[in-house]
């Protein structure tokens, strides 16, 4: 049969016709190495409760630690983000930088137990507030420069536990500067902050507050995390950021922030991290349960998008997952 010669027109699907051939023309990879986990740590005992609306995700006290991070280090995950559940909260927060509190007591066992694991301490106080917002309060609102004193307390005593990585979530103003100023003086120069510098107040943070028990009491938190509007603030709270001496930058929300996951790549050359938050876990694990996707497909899909946004590496609670499918792979 004679075939008719058509108009000029590329034939890109000639790069797409085998597994392998696709495999030779890939541009993005999710490693291993790129992941970050989160834990919840309880101060209780013999305490392991799942989230109810994060399946899969639990509350875990020190001694049930174990089961969890022996999985987390068999199946390769190098890096683990620490949140603390206190048993007492107060205005303060003091229990975040209390030299025994639950979070330094959490980072002393892993760092004991498993010394090669890189453990990242989330400093934040609204899990530690009776109020359950990030800072102090007067009349209402949550006051800077006085919030900023207790959160350098408590990036102090988490270094001091044992720490290797500070990761302030707060969204204080000169949060960075203050930090590292108190981390240097304590004699933690070595001490990196992976700074949440670019955290938007976000609904996806709705099951995160039941895991960590953190739901503000009163209003929100729209006077200190970002409007969802915004792309310039992104670039504005990102510089303050890099000068004051931040080591690697959070961009959270994950997946619904990309577009900004791109610009912080592009503007900045230090790591870029995009945290996959609870909210993003939340909705693939509903769907998934009722059979209205793939899930395994749909969690390597978000982590490829994130990568290819830019992010280098990746907090997120399928971190256990994609570490399974990476090994069968
Ligand atoms: C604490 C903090 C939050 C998250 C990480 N650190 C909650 C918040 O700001 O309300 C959210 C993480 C998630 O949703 O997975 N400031
Ligand atoms: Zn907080």
């Amino acid at each position: 049969m004679e075939v008719k010669k058509m108009a000029e027109f590329k034939r890109h699907r000639r790069l797409r016709q085998s597994a392998n051939m696709r495999a030779l023309v890939r541009e993005t990879y999710v490693h291993i190495d790129d992941l970050i986990y989160p834990l919840f740590i309880t101060e209780e005992e013999n305490v392991k409760t799942e989230i109810s609306s994060m399946p899969g995700i639990y509350q875990f006290s020190i001694d049930r630690l174990q089961e969890e991070l022996d999985e987390v280090q068999a199946l390769g995950i190098k890096s683990v983000l620490l949140f603390g559940i206190p048993k007492e909260k107060d205005e303060c927060g003091t229990q975040a930088f209390h030299d025994h509190g639950i979070v330094q007591e959490g980072i002393k066992y892993i760092k004991a137990n498993y010394p090669e694991m890189v453990v990242i301490a989330d400093t934040c106080l609204c899990e530690y507030t009776s109020h359950g917002h990030c800072g102090v309060i007067e009349a209402g609102r949550v006051l800077n420069d006085e919030s900023l004193e207790l959160l350098v307390k408590a990036a102090v005593s988490q270094a001091a536990a044992g720490a290797d990585i500070i990761a302030p979530s707060n969204m204080m103003d000169g949060f960075v500067a203050a930090i590292r100023k108190g981390l240097d003086e304590a004699g933690f120069l070595d001490v990196p902050i992976m700074s949440y510098g670019v955290k938007y107040a976000s609904a996806f943070y709705g099951p995160f507050r039941e895991a960590a028990d953190s739901t503000p009491q009163f209003g929100d938190r729209k006077a200190y995390q970002m409007d969802p509007a915004n792309r310039l603030e992104a670039f504005r709270e990102a510089e303050s950021d890099v000068v004051e001496g931040a080591d690697f930058l959070i961009v959270k929300p994950g997946l619904p922030y990309l577009d900004i996951v791109r610009d912080m790549k592009n503007e900045w050359n230090l790591p870029i991290v995009t945290y996959n938050v609870s909210g993003e876990y939340s909705m693939v694990k509903a769907a998934a349960k009722n059979g209205w996707i793939d899930e395994d497909r749909i969690i390597m899909e978000t982590m490829i998008s994130m990568k290819r946004a830019g992010a280098d590496l990746i907090i997120t609670y399928f971190a256990k997952d994609v570490a399974r499918m990476l090994k069968e792979q």
